[in-house]
């Protein structure tokens, strides 16, 4: 429907009740009927679960054509930004909405660089957590342990955060790599000025104090990829967690550390360990792909095809499509193969011929193929989803600032339909 067609308002009868609720137009057109006044009115409320049909804010930051694969940071299209900027320039982006000039671009890596080490009490935190816990565990807890570090800002009103922000972008690498060193038994490295942002991280990964680790430049841009297409996704599951946590009052780091919760479970962005998981057990032939895909078909076996589908693309996910290709890139450039690369390409050529996935429009998604990069990297499978969060981070902090900023915004409190027992007469335990 082009936009001069699109009704101002739509009509909803409700028993003898009729309300004209208006409409509203994005500026990619897209639709949405505002039904805030509908329970005043009619004592109604809407039944969405998972929330798919629900529009929970507006937004500038990030726009998403699920149909026709459009991913775009605040206009600029995530193939252009693939290829020409970088991720601190993404971060930028994304706090901003629009690009940095060369003076801001350099102010803010200034920033992000000086603000990379931690309190060294808070490496007290890393080494009392078992060494065999999570590391997406671990980096929640220190995020949010973070604000017991700069309780100067946390809540105050008058605060705009970006000292904050600051702060978790240049220091959640540094988490990251710690929560690593952590569990392998390895001194924690301190992060090295002269790195750019990716270099750094590798960095603080792989290298000892025994002898200087020099980061692989391939290895670095194959990482700032990675981090860019990461960057933001406008209101997925962590992102909605983190405003939805924000929406009460809490602080950014509290509202992130939640946000690191809730990427972790495997629909979300635990996907990317759980494909490399899925692409070694086909490797190592516990089945088959073919039986692997056949499994992923039934509806009882509890299996599915890891980084497939998606709620939004119903098309592809142009991400997946510039990860694909910059799997073969990165592996050319190192001179190396991988057979999961193989794999996963014999996984997408079964799919794409089959039709329970083609009728159910499900097809590669971000995390398809980026495992295979951070396997490339050297990147350990059980922190592939803490890399996810290093990506996530910037847009976490902007859909956050977005919110605490928006006159619109209330505490995000849904209502429900309760289908449970009605009024009983309490009886006392001997009589029941
Ligand atoms: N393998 C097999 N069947 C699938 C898959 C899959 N990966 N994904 C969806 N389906 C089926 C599902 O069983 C359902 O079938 P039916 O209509 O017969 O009941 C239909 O497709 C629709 O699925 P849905 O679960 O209702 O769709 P959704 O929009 O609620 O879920 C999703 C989206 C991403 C959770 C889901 O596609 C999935 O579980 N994918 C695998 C996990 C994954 O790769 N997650 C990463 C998502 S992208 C990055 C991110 O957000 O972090």
């Amino acid at each position: 429907m082009n936009q001069e067609a699109t009704p101002k308002t739509a009509k909803l009868s409700f028993g003898d009740k009729v309300l004209d609720l208006p409409v509203m137009v994005g500026s990619e057109g897209e639709v949405a009927i505002d039904i805030r006044q509908l329970r005043a009115k009619t004592g109604a409320i809407t039944y969405d679960p998972g929330l798919g049909n629900t529009g929970s804010c507006t937004s500038k930051i990030t726009f998403l054509d699920g149909e026709q694969g459009i991913l775009r940071y605040s206009g600029y299209s995530i193939e252009d930004l693939a290829k020409q900027s970088s991720f601190v320039e993404v971060m930028w982006l994304l706090l901003h909405q629009q690009l940095p000039s060369a003076a801001q671009l350099a102010q803010f890596t200034q920033e992000i660089t000086y603000h990379t080490m931690l309190h060294e009490d808070l490496k007290h935190l890393f080494s009392s957590l078992p060494k065999t816990g999570h590391p997406m565990a671990v980096c929640a807890a220190a995020v949010g342990a973070l604000s017991t570090f700069y309780q100067k800002n946390v809540g105050s009103p008058a605060d705009n955060n970006w000292g904050d922000s600051v702060r978790l972008l240049a220091k959640m690498p540094t988490i990251a790599a710690y929560s690593y060193k952590h569990g392998i038994g390895q001194p924690f490295m301190y992060p090295r000025n002269d790195l750019g942002y990716a270099a750094n991280i590798l960095h603080m990964m792989f290298g000892t104090p025994c002898e200087r680790y020099e980061p692989n430049p391939v290895l670095a841009r194959a990482l700032d990829l990675l981090l860019i297409l990461h960057a933001d996704h406008e209101q997925n599951c962590s992102t909605s967690t983190v405003r939805t946590v924000g929406s009460s009052g809490a602080n950014l780091f509290a509202s992130v550390s939640a946000g690191i919760s809730a990427l972790w479970g495997p629909l979300h962005g635990g996907a990317n360990q759980e494909v490399i998981e899925m692409l070694m057990s086909i490797r190592d032939g516990k089945r088959s792909a073919v039986e692997f895909m056949d499994l992923a078909k039934k509806k009882d076996s509890g299996v599915r095809l890891m980084g497939f589908g998606h709620r939004v693309y119903k098309n592809f996910d142009p991400r997946a499509l510039i990860l694909k290709k910059a799997c073969d890139d990165v592996l050319g450039q190192l001179g190396r193969q991988d057979p999961l690369l193989d794999i996963a390409k014999e996984l997408e050529q079964i799919a794409l011929h089959d039709d329970y996935f083609v009728s159910r429009k499900l097809y590669p998604n971000v995390d398809f193929y980026s495992g295979i990069i951070y396997k490339a990297l050297g990147i350990p499978v059980e922190m592939f989803t803490v890399f996810f969060a290093i990506g996530r981070m910037p847009g976490w902090i902007a859909q956050w600032l977005e919110y605490k900023k928006d006159p619109e915004a209330k505490i995000t409190r849904p209502r429900q339909v309760f289908v449970g027992a009605n009024q009983r007469a309490y009886r006392a335990v001997e009589t029941r």
